[in-house]
């Protein structure tokens, strides 16, 4: 059986303390209401990484990074390795978000060699894939996925492609109150675990985690995870609020 995920992308969001009580809110609504088998992340700023692993600790949450740079070390200043965070008992880390590509220059090389470094640091890449409105709109959205993915993952080996969480975020999507249907999403999703059987077989297929992101929230969290091939959200704005992103991961249906 696949793991129910639901991770928290803060992005370039709150400050220490803000970031402090949100963690502390979130823990304690956990705590109040459960979380069932759902396995929670969050992704803070990566200055906040370690105060949010310690609380992350003592609340049954993992904590991850929002990007590694995509050398192992040496003189590039201001970056982040996967080294630092590996070594700081973080143990995921969002790879390739579209943010990355669109304003960072990201290519699907560049984040190949930030998967590998994941990897070699033992953090678990979030890998995020997605199309952006124009590629959709001439129905080039599935090859545009298959490329990423091909490009990003698929030189890895079966047992380093069983360690990653996979997450279809539409661009379009993104930031925008515009949902993916649960029918689009649904499809995005099988066609990647077809891809996935393709390459490394149905028993990998099958166990490997796809998440849904892109406006994402309370209100539609149910019946996008109530998708077969849909196995939680990667989440964004509504991460932010407490109340809403436990709402979202008690969305599954029991
Ligand atoms: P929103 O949920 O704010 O649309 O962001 C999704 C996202 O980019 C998560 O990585």
């Amino acid at each position: 059986m696949r793991s129910k995920i639901v991770a928290g992308n803060w992005k370039m969001n709150t400050t220490f303390q803000e970031a402090e009580d949100l963690l502390y809110e979130i823990a304690d609504l956990m705590n109040e209401r459960g979380k069932g088998d759902t396995t929670v992340i969050i992704c803070p700023p990566s200055p906040f990484l370690e105060m949010a692993s310690d609380i992350g600790v003592e609340n049954d949450f993992f904590v991850g990074a929002q990007n590694v740079n995509d050398h192992e070390s040496g003189a590039y200043t201001g970056e982040v390795s996967a080294a630092m965070i590996g070594s700081m008992g973080i143990t995921h880390v969002i790879l390739g978000h579209s943010e990355r590509r669109t304003y960072f220059g990201e290519t699907d090389t560049i984040i190949k060699s930030k998967v590998a470094l994941a990897l070699k640091h033992e953090l678990v890449p979030i890998y995020c894939c997605g199309e952006v409105l124009a590629e959709r709109e001439k129905s080039n959205h599935f090859e545009v996925v298959r490329n990423q993915v091909n490009e990003a993952l698929f030189s890895l080996t079966k047992e380093d492609f069983s360690k990653i969480i996979i997450a279809y975020e539409p661009v379009w999507a993104i930031g925008t109150g515009v949902t993916a249907t649960p029918a689009q999403a649904q499809e995005m999703h099988a066609f990647i675990r077809g891809l996935v059987a393709d390459k490394y077989g149905e028993t990998v297929a099958a166990e490997t985690v796809i998440l849904y992101g892109g406006s994402c929230n309370a209100k539609n969290a149910a019946e996008l995870f109530s998708q077969p091939d849909v196995d939680g959200g990667l989440i964004g704005g509504a991460s932010l609020k407490a109340e809403d992103f436990v709402t979202i991961l008690n969305s599954f249906k029991k």
